[in-house]
């Protein structure tokens, strides 16, 4: 019977050595402890020895059973981890650099913001900036927009809840707090701010309820332009924008300014831009943004003598440059977050 048991013992190890998976070992576990097994026929046998044998004979027999479980237990584990590491795949070092060496790049309306910046930082422009939350009389009344103004409609607007209260944002009068559709409100806080001459640029990014397409967002970002001063004429608005334009777009682009109408601006106009650099884009005029010289109802509004003071104001869309810039013709890859696109910048 000792025979027979080193038997099942050697019989069960080199069948463990091959076995695959878990169904191949109980297999091997019912064949060997189960009812019908090997070791559970000679147990059996006990019967059949000398009474004064068989305490010694149950020992022995024992341990064989504890030394088989711990080869199943044995052979279990390490089943278990192989099928873990199969579902982990093959081994990460997270302290290797990425493949490839990519570096992170600014996102490019930060770059073009930046240029703009940098671009009137040259000519004497210092950066303003106020609260994306703004309150009716800030962005639009101040502005020489009134209530039946359509900018003014709800449909464009995000609207704070009438009862929203913003402790550090200062309001005229009880009038509802929304999100800027415009940085034009800008020009307010830096002329009740400041006194004249001023010279500022203002981006930031703006808000308006609108169904996002290809061309429009309902969050995008200006760059607001502002300049008062005694004795400012069209020439100088004129001038200053070539500079921006050409600094932007090239040397050889060609502008004009074509009549509009904003509430803040008297007179108001659209510029536009003309070149054979830009892409898709070339030899035929495209509208890139507004400006105008300062309202002088805007100017008394804010304290400021239009007999003593002009000025000029501008706004463009940074989106709109950056998509003219570099042939971009859908306004949501900025907001993405796809690397495909971020890292052509
Ligand atoms: N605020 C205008 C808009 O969002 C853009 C604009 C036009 C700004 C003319 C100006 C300006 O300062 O003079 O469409």
């Amino acid at each position: 019977m000792q025979d027979q048991l080193q038997a099942i013992l050697g019989k069960t190890e080199a069948a463990l050595a091959s076995i695959e998976g878990r169904p191949q070992l109980d297999q091997l576990k019912a064949a060997v402890v189960g009812g019908n097994g090997s070791l559970t026929a000679v147990m059996k046998g006990i019967g059949s020895l000398p009474k004064e044998d068989r305490p010694a004979f149950g020992q022995v027999v024992n341990k064989v059973k504890s030394q088989l479980e711990e080869m199943f237990k044995e052979c279990g584990a390490k089943l278990d981890a192989r099928e873990d590491a199969q579902a982990l795949g093959s081994p990460v070092d997270v302290s290797l650099p990425p493949p490839g060496d990519y570096v992170g790049s600014l996102h490019p309306l930060t770059q073009v913001k930046r240029q703009i910046v940098s671009i009137f930082g040259r000519i004497g422009f210092t950066v303003a900036e106020a609260s994306e939350v703004e309150s009716e009389w800030y962005c639009f009344d101040a502005l020489n927009t009134p209530e039946d103004h359509p900018a003014r409609d709800e449909q464009d607007t995000l609207f704070f809840p009438a009862d929203t209260r913003f402790g550090n944002i200062e309001r005229r009068e009880e009038e509802a707090y929304m999100l800027r559709t415009h940085t034009s409100s800008v020009q307010i806080r830096t002329m009740i701010g400041e006194k004249p001459p001023i010279r500022v640029i203002a981006p930031g990014r703006c808000f308006r309820r609108d169904t996002v397409d290809a061309t429009h967002s309902a969050n995008f970002h200006q760059t607001e332009g502002l300049y008062v001063d005694r004795k400012v004429t069209i020439k100088d608005l004129r001038a200053v924008l070539d500079h921006l334009l050409r600094e932007l777009f090239g040397k050889e682009v060609k502008t004009r300014l074509r009549p509009s109408f904003f509430p803040f601006t008297e007179p108001s106009f659209e510029v536009d831009i003309f070149s054979s650099n830009l892409g898709r884009l070339s030899n035929k005029w495209i509208e890139i943004m507004g400006c105008g010289m300062v309202d002088p109802e805007v100017l008394s509004e804010v304290g400021i003598d239009p007999q003593e003071w002009t000025g000029y104001a501008f706004g463009l869309g940074i989106e709109r440059v950056a998509m003219i810039l570099h042939g971009i013709d859908d306004i949501r890859h900025f907001y993405q977050n796809d690397l495909r696109f971020l890292s052509q910048f």
